[in-house]
Formats: C-alpha cells, sequence, structure tokens
C-alpha cells in the first residue's frame, strides 16, 4: 500500500532527473549566439501555415506553388492536426486555439488508410492534448472516435492489421502490408488507452509488434518488410532500415522506453540480450558498410540474397534511434557507430548545390556497387569520387530524417558543429524552397535552379520546423529524458526512466494503463456535446 502511493506521487512528478539513465547531455545550453535561429524556424513556420490557412484551410497540404490543394491522407485537414503540437511548442496559441476547434470537427467517415491516420492524426491530437495539459478533452475523444474505426483493421484472430480501410462502412480491404504500417501504431494506441482507459488500443498493435517479432526473419532481428494481413506470413524478404520497415525498428526501443514494459521482447527485438540476434547485432555484421572513397558508414539493404549499396532520406532516422537506443543502454559502440551515420547523411546535405540532401543515394564499397537497379553512370561516379555517394532520387520533398538525426546528435552530445549544421539548413531552406506564398518540394537539389514540385507536406509543420525550433531552443524544453516522440514528431510524456534498459527488466516504477484516470472531463469548451457521449456512444 504504502509503495502503491509512493509511486503515484512519483508518477504526478514532472521531472524525473531524480533516477534513470539519462540520453541528453546534462546541463546543456544553446549558446546566445544561435538564438536568433529558433525564430527563424518558427518564422517559416508562421509564412508556410499563414498560407496554408489562406489558401486550402481544411485540406490536407497547400501546393505552394499552383495556390491549390491536395486530399493525399485522407482529407481530414491533415495540416492542421499535424502542425497541432508545433503551434503549442512554439507558442502559437491562436492558431493553436483554431486547430483545436478544427480537429473536434473532423468527419472520420470518410477515405482509407491505417498507417498514417496513426502518426498524423492521432499522434497529433492525444500530442496536442498532452502538451496543452490536458485542457482539450475532445482531442482525446476524436483520437478515439477514429480509432475506434481503425480497429475494424484486425479481422477475427489475425494478429495484424490491414493496411487499408473504408472508413464510410469501416470495412478493412485486402492488401498486403508492410512493417511499418503494422508495427508503427504502438506509441500512440498505448497512449490513447492510457488516456481511455480502454487497453484494447495498447493490446491490438502490441499484438501486431510482437507478431512481427517472433516471424522468422531474412537477418536475425531484422523483419522483412513485406506483410501478409490475412495470414500474417513475411511477403519476401527485402530488408532495410529505410521506408517500409523504418518505424517498425524505431518504434522497438521506442515502446520500450515509452511505458517501462518488462515485457523483454521490444529491447530483446532491437538490441538487448537476445540469443536469436538483435536488428542492432545484424545490422552492424550484415548491413554496415564503408564507402571506398573517403570511409563514409552507412546501412546497406538486403534483399534477400544480396547486399544493395542504397540509402535514402526517410532512413537517415537511424542515427537518431541509435542515439537514443545506445544512450538508454549505455552502449558507446551503439553510439559511435550512429554519429558515424549521421556523419553519412548529414554529407548528403553538405555536398549539394542547395545544401539539402536528396531523396535517395547509393555508395560503392569494398564488396561492390550493386544497387539492384541501373549501373553507375560516368556523371554519378564523378559525383561520387568528390563526396563519397551518388545522387539516385534527386528531389527532396520536405523529408526531416537528416534534421531529426541531427537533432538528437545535438541534445546528446552538446557539440556545436551540429547547430551549425541546423543553421544551415534553415538558410537553404530560406534561399531555395520560397514560392510566392510558402515554401514547397524540390525537383532536384543539386540544381540552383531545378524547379519546384508543387507539395508542401503536413510533415513539414509537424517534423521538419519542430526539430529545427526544437534543435535550437532551451534543451529542457522536450527533453528527449521527458519524452518519446513518434515518428512524425509528436512527442509523447514518458515516465521516469529506468535506472537501466539493459539487463534484468525491472521497472524501477510500475506503469500500468491509467485505467479510470481519464482526467475528470468539465465541459468541453468547444463541443456542445459531452465528451462522454463520444467515448461511450450506447
Ligand atoms: C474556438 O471555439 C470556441 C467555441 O466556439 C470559440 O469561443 C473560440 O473563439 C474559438 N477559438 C478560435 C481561436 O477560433
Ligand atoms: C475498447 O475499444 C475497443 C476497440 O474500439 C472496443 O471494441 C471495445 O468495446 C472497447 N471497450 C470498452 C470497455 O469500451
Ligand atoms: C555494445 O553493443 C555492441 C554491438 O551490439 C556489442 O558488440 C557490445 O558488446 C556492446 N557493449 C556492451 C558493453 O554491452
Ligand atoms: C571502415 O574503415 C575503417 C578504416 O579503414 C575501419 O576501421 C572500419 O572497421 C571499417 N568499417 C567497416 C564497417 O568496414
Ligand atoms: C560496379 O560493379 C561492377 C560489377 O562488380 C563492375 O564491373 C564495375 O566496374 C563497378 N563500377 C564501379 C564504378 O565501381
Amino acid at each position: 500500500m504504502m509503495r502503491l502511493s509512493c509511486t503515484l506521487l512519483l508518477l504526478g512528478l514532472s521531472s524525473p532527473s531524480w533516477a534513470g539513465v539519462t540520453v541528453q547531455q546534462a546541463g546543456l545550453v544553446v549558446p546566445a549566439a544561435y538564438a536568433s535561429r529558433r525564430d527563424d524556424a518558427q518564422k517559416i513556420f508562421v509564412t508556410s501555415y499563414n498560407a496554408y490557412k489562406e489558401f486550402t484551410f481544411g485540406h490536407d497540404d497547400l501546393s505552394p506553388v499552383s495556390e491549390g490543394f491536395s486530399d493525399g491522407r485522407n482529407g481530414w485537414g491533415a495540416s492542421i492536426v499535424d502542425a497541432m503540437p508545433t503551434m503549442f511548442i512554439m507558442g502559437l496559441e491562436d492558431i493553436f486555439e483554431e486547430a483545436v476547434n478544427f480537429s473536434s470537427t473532423i468527419d472520420f467517415s470518410k477515405s482509407q488508410t491505417l498507417f498514417e491516420t496513426t502518426i498524423r492524426y492521432i499522434g497529433g491530437l492525444l500530442s496536442s492534448y498532452e502538451l496543452s495539459g490536458e485542457k482539450y478533452p475532445v482531442l482525446v475523444a476524436k483520437a478515439k472516435e477514429v480509432a475506434d474505426k481503425m480497429a475494424f483493421g484486425w479481422v477475427g484472430s489475425n494478429e495484424m492489421p490491414y493496411g487499408f480501410m473504408d472508413f464510410s462502412t469501416n470495412t478493412p480491404t485486402i492488401d498486403t502490408s508492410n512493417i511499418a504500417k503494422a508495427g508503427t501504431l504502438s506509441l500512440e494506441w498505448f497512449t490513447l488507452s492510457k488516456y481511455t482507459g480502454n487497453t484494447t488500443y495498447a493490446d491490438l498493435t502490441a499484438k501486431s509488434v510482437k507478431h512481427i517479432a517472433n516471424l522468422a526473419s531474412p537477418l536475425p532481428g531484422l523483419a522483412a518488410q513485406g506483410i501478409d494481413p490475412t495470414s500474417g506470413n513475411a511477403v519476401g524478404s527485402y530488408v532495410t532500415w529505410g521506408g517500409g520497415s523504418d518505424s517498425y525498428f524505431e518504434y522497438l526501443i521506442k515502446y520500450a522506453r515509452l511505458t517501462n514494459t518488462d515485457d523483454p521482447i521490444y529491447l530483446d527485438t532491437w538490441k538487448a540480450r537476445s540469443l536469436r540476434g538483435t536488428a542492432v547485432d545484424s545490422s552492424i555484421k550484415t548491413l554496415l558498410r564503408n564507402s571506398t572513397v573517403g570511409n563514409h558508414l552507412y546501412f546497406a539493404d538486403f534483399d534477400g540474397s544480396s547486399i544493395r549499396h542504397v540509402g535514402s532520406h526517410l532512413a537517415c532516422f537511424h542515427a537518431g534511434n541509435w542515439l537514443l537506443g545506445g544512450k538508454l543502454l549505455g552502449n558507446q559502440t551503439i553510439i559511435n557507430i550512429a554519429l558515424e551515420l549521421n556523419e553519412g547523411c548529414w554529407n548528403t546535405y553538405a555536398s549539394t548545390a542547395t545544401g539539402i540532401g536528396p531523396e535517395a543515394f547509393a555508395f560503392i564499397s569494398s564488396d561492390g556497387n550493386y544497387t539492384g537497379g541501373n549501373r553507375i553512370s560516368a556523371s554519378q561516379l564523378q559525383f561520387y569520387n568528390q563526396h563519397r555517394f551518388y545522387i539516385t532520387s534527386s528531389a527532396y520533398i520536405m523529408r526531416p530524417e537528416v534534421l531529426e538525426s541531427n537533432f538528437h546528435a545535438w541534445r546528446v552530445t552538446g557539440d556545436t558543429k551540429y547547430l551549425d549544421r541546423a543553421a544551415g539548413a534553415i538558410d537553404s531552406f530560406n534561399k531555395f524552397l520560397p514560392t510566392t506564398i510558402a515554401f514547397t518540394a524540390l525537383n532536384d537539389v543539386d540544381s540552383i535552379n531545378g524547379g519546384f514540385i508543387d507539395d508542401m507536406e503536413s510533415f513539414w509543420f509537424a517534423e521538419v520546423l519542430k526539430y529545427l525550433y526544437l534543435t535550437f531552443d532551451d534543451p529542457v524544453h522536450i527533453s528527449l529524458d521527458n519524452y518519446v516522440f513518434n515518428t512524425e514528431c509528436q512527442p509523447f510524456k514518458a515516465p521516469s526512466a529506468l535506472d537501466s534498459y539493459n539487463g534484468k527488466l525491472v521497472p524501477a516504477e510500475p506503469f500500468t494503463v491509467q485505467s479510470g484516470s481519464l482526467p475528470e472531463i468539465s465541459p468541453n469548451p468547444f463541443l456542445p456535446m459531452p465528451l462522454k457521449k463520444i467515448i461511450n456512444p450506447e
């Protein structure tokens, strides 16, 4: 009894610095010389969002060149919901409240798709709920509303959800899925369980992750990318840290940290203590490659029989993820590799005409240059000899991953070279991305006149500009010791860290779903309907 009440008291404390492993460099301060850079990031955000508001409010993305819109993310106003936590973090209270108001009116009964619905909508809603001090319960209610529809994606006793849903009828539509879709739901759905008291959300998504972790895999700990939701079987044997697989690996370590679960499967699969082999060990043993020029480190892909010497902007989150995991496990080898990978990724920015990195690239290592695609051209070879990688897809579609890892490197090491890099990215964005009304994507990062792509993705608001802002913000604000970011850069409050994530997993304090402790619902300021009605439709 005593222990329990102590525990509850401790859970209420906001700073867990009294115990546990830490991720961030202690006492970190952003030098005054960089102070204006945070405002620069905010200015880009405000310009971009004002244009979105003026031209396409309520649609998913602004098309910053044609001044039109696109609705590729269900047409529920993805930019608004995805941008909402960034608004709060930047202190933009008016547009935050406007976004809360908008969110409370979204009609979830149309459109389809699972993966992006969770990370952008459920992530945006729940993170905003937490960040704003649980002031707007309607955000939980709306997250629950859409999750209750998505829950139909787990058909019968299937452990894997379907990749697509028809939301008007709550009917899953058959397709093959991938481990990123099915394995990138757990942080958000756990958090939903925490605030609704309904453990089904956490259970459904944990079941899917465990299913993937238990499948026979092409490399130990590294699951194949494809999966058939009807049978739960792997499809093909392609292994990558890039798109289609990426955030499944990302969430293994993050779920262990967010929940402090004593179920070892998440940490075991990522790295700790596994007899079967782990994602980290397999990556080091099989995927890690040196460039023949300049000795840069990369993770190659593996297609089931051959190594493919390719990398991508998407995969570049790996450095940040390994920094987090390396710190949690207290393993300097992992941290060192992460910092090297981060150098390779940053080099893709440092080497182009715009100072912005490409969508995909390739390299040559002592075991060859096989990419599974076209042969290397003379101009690519020339670029490679100069820059230690060559471009295979030249676009920049406003992705965050390189700056995400750069942010982690700054918070973990305190080396100001990472601040200089982030500042350089801001300068490049200000120079090469502006249209008449906002900022947009580029056709060719290695040309200063390569032309625009007419789309401003919601992750520009959610990720790029939040990571940049936080890089220059006071490091105790949204500290990596108090928050776990979902794959869309939406922060979730983490419990105090354990003393160790490496070894016997004994939670320092019990952390269970807070069933029955859903915050008291005061009459919702925006919705005439009381929250209870939505939570318990019967
Ligand atoms: C949000 O909605 C409430 C209730 O309708 C209204 O009072 C408030 O002014 C709105 N806030 C914004 C910023 O639109
Ligand atoms: C919990 O959520 C699931 C999924 O939407 C739902 O089927 C179930 O009825 C809920 N349980 C309770 C007790 O509300
Ligand atoms: C750190 O991780 C590496 C790579 O998995 C492993 O070889 C090494 O033994 C670990 N070091 C410690 C101290 O656990
Ligand atoms: C890369 O090259 C360096 C120096 O030659 C060497 O120490 C390191 O082990 C190599 N790493 C890999 C993954 O081959
Ligand atoms: C790429 O590999 C092929 C086959 O191994 C080889 O013939 C070719 O010379 C290599 N090209 C470069 C640029 O290394």
